[in-house]
């Protein structure tokens, strides 16, 4: 039987649509080793479960002849389907068609799209290839974007977005993904900025690369704008989807809870050790956080941005946690600007999704100087320490080591709603360390003394053995117990049963008033 020319004509409207801007640039896209937006959904997502939407949406561009080439789906794919099972909703930029650049029927399917998202509480995720606003199309282009803006801000803390960044992206194809919870970048293919090389030129006369103005190395080491640099698209995709099973599809329920093949009880006699006796000396706090988490596995989210601190997702008997750490092994774990920053972001995540907080303290302190008074240190610490007093999640923190000054009291203190707060027996709590508080406590006597060195050497060690310990703050109840290194799982797993049903609020306002 002959199908109908009605169901033909679908058909070939539907290859049509599938071909966006035709073989040829299909094959230029392949050839700079990237995948068409429709490969990237069908990589992402489970097979079979893409449902499109706005197939038939043509672009309504005129001028500079662009009317004189219609495409089908306005240069983006949008739709929902299922990772792992779980409803995700993808709209995934067409390089092909315009350079990917949005014009307003692209707008408002990603805008629709947005909008089911809050609706249902589902994640987005948002395939970005695109050169920014659609110049053919001025304002109309323009307002589109601040319709996304405006989606991307009611979507925050409602349901998790992620972006990925595929190709050069410019304008409002970066200002979009600034605004959601996670930018993955691929290195080599893709790139963010405002504006492209050539403008640059023309404006700043700067003669600079695609990859020095806004390569994914450059975003995820000096201006920490990605959270993640990855090798190639099917590693990006990846990395979505392994993110998100540790994510909840909204804030209103709580990430998902798998089943733990390692025991809740492990306890790990090398911990015991792990810490240095010399207290100058760097370990690496990956290695304690991956021996005490669910099968040693912790994904890392800004893992090459101020890596004084670390930040990731792990699990604790099956329960998705938030980690942030200091890292003796880079500035010795003191917070500066950009890991305050970093800290601060990833705490307003964990609190925006019922994820909660696991804190590994060792810090000598903020990082002084004048780079750092000058840039801010002020406001960006203080960041950091809002964020953690806002925070209502379940929160845990083990002082591993220092916890010295401000730093004590910024890492989840008690103070600040830390609901339970342990010390290894390596801790050393205090307002400063021997060496600055003997320096400002005895600077009289040590300038009249025969002996100097001898003499602070001696009170140096007299203050160690007063402050250098966990047991004036343990006396205090400033920390709940003193435990021993190897029980650390257990008691962080134990810890976070007892919280599981932990109801915190804020007093009622607007919003607050972070300092920005
Ligand atoms: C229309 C565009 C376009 C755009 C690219 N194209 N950007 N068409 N509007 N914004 C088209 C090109 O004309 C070309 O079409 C095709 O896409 C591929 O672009 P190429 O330049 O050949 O590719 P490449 O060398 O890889 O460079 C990509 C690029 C560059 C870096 C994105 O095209 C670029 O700099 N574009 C302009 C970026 C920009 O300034 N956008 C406006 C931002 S303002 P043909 O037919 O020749 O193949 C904005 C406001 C938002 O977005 C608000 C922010 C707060």
């Amino acid at each position: 039987m002959s199908l109908d020319p009605k169901i033909l004509q679908l058909r070939q409207r539907r290859e049509d649509a599938r071909l966006g801007g035709g073989p040829k640039r299909i094959d230029q896209q392949h050839a700079k080793g990237k995948l068409t937006a429709r490969e990237r959904i069908d990589l992402l997502l489970d097979e079979g479960s893409f449902q499109e939407l706005g197939v038939f949406v043509t672009q309504r561009t005129a001028g500079f002849g662009a009317d004189k080439q219609v495409v089908y789906g306005d240069g983006v794919v949008t739709g929902y389907g299922t990772i792992n099972g779980r409803l995700v909703y993808v709209f995934s930029q067409d390089f092909t068609v315009f350079g990917g650049s949005l014009g307003e029927a692209h707008a408002e399917k990603i805008c629709r799209l947005m909008d089911l998202a809050i609706k249902n509480g589902a994640p987005v995720i948002g395939l970005n290839d695109s050169g920014g606003a659609r110049i053919q199309e001025g304002v109309v282009s323009l307002g589109g974007y601040a319709d996304i803006f405006l989606r991307n801000t009611m979507a925050s803390g409602v349901v998790p977005q992620i972006s990925v960044i595929m190709g050069p992206c410019a304008g409002g194809a970066v200002y979009s993904p600034a605004l959601t919870d996670f930018i993955v970048m691929v290195k080599d293919t893709s790139y963010m900025f405002v504006t492209g090389p050539d403008v640059v030129r023309t404006v700043t006369h700067e003669d600079v690369t695609f990859e020095q103005l806004g390569g994914a190395v450059v975003h995820n080491e000096k201006s920490g704008v990605a959270h993640f640099a990855v090798n190639n698209e099917e590693h990006a995709i990846a990395t979505i989807r392994k993110l998100l099973s540790y994510l909840p599809q909204n804030n209103l329920e709580e990430p998902p809870l798998v089943r733990a093949a390692d025991d809740p009880l492990r306890a790990d006699e090398a911990l015991d050790t792990l810490v240095p006796d010399v207290p100058t000396k760097p370990y690496d706090m990956k290695e304690i956080i991956t021996r005490i988490v669910d099968d040693g596995e912790f994904l890392e989210i800004h893992e090459h941005f101020a890596q004084n601190i670390l930040v990731g997702f792990a699990r604790l008997n099956g329960r998705a946690v938030g980690i942030v750490a200091q890292q003796p092994m880079v500035l010795a774990g003191c917070l500066d600007i950009n890991s305050s920053d970093k800290g601060a972001r990833f705490v307003r995540f964990c609190d925006c999704f019922n994820i909660p907080i696991i804190t590994f303290e060792d810090v000598p302190g903020f990082l002084p100087g004048l780079t750092q008074e000058h840039g801010g240190i002020i406001r960006h610490g203080a960041k950091l320490l809002y964020a953690y007093c806002e925070a209502t999640v379940p929160k845990i923190t083990v002082i591993t080591r220092k916890a010295y000054g401000g730093a004590y009291d910024v890492m989840s203190s008690k103070h600040i709603r830390g609901d339970l707060n342990f010390a290894w027996p390596t801790a050393e709590i205090a307002v400063m360390g021997p060496d600055g508080a003997v320096n400002i406590l005895s600077r009289e006597e040590l300038t009249k003394a025969d002996d100097p060195d001898a003499l602070k050497q001696k009170l140096v060690q007299e203050y160690r053995d007063h402050f250098a310990n966990p047991y004036i703050a343990a006396g205090r109840g400033y920390v709940d117990d003193v435990i021993e290194p190897h029980q650390t799982r257990a008691k962080l797993i134990a810890g976070l049963g007892m919280l599981q049903n932990k109801r915190d609020t804020n007093p009622p306002k607007k919003h607050g008033n972070i300092p920005l």
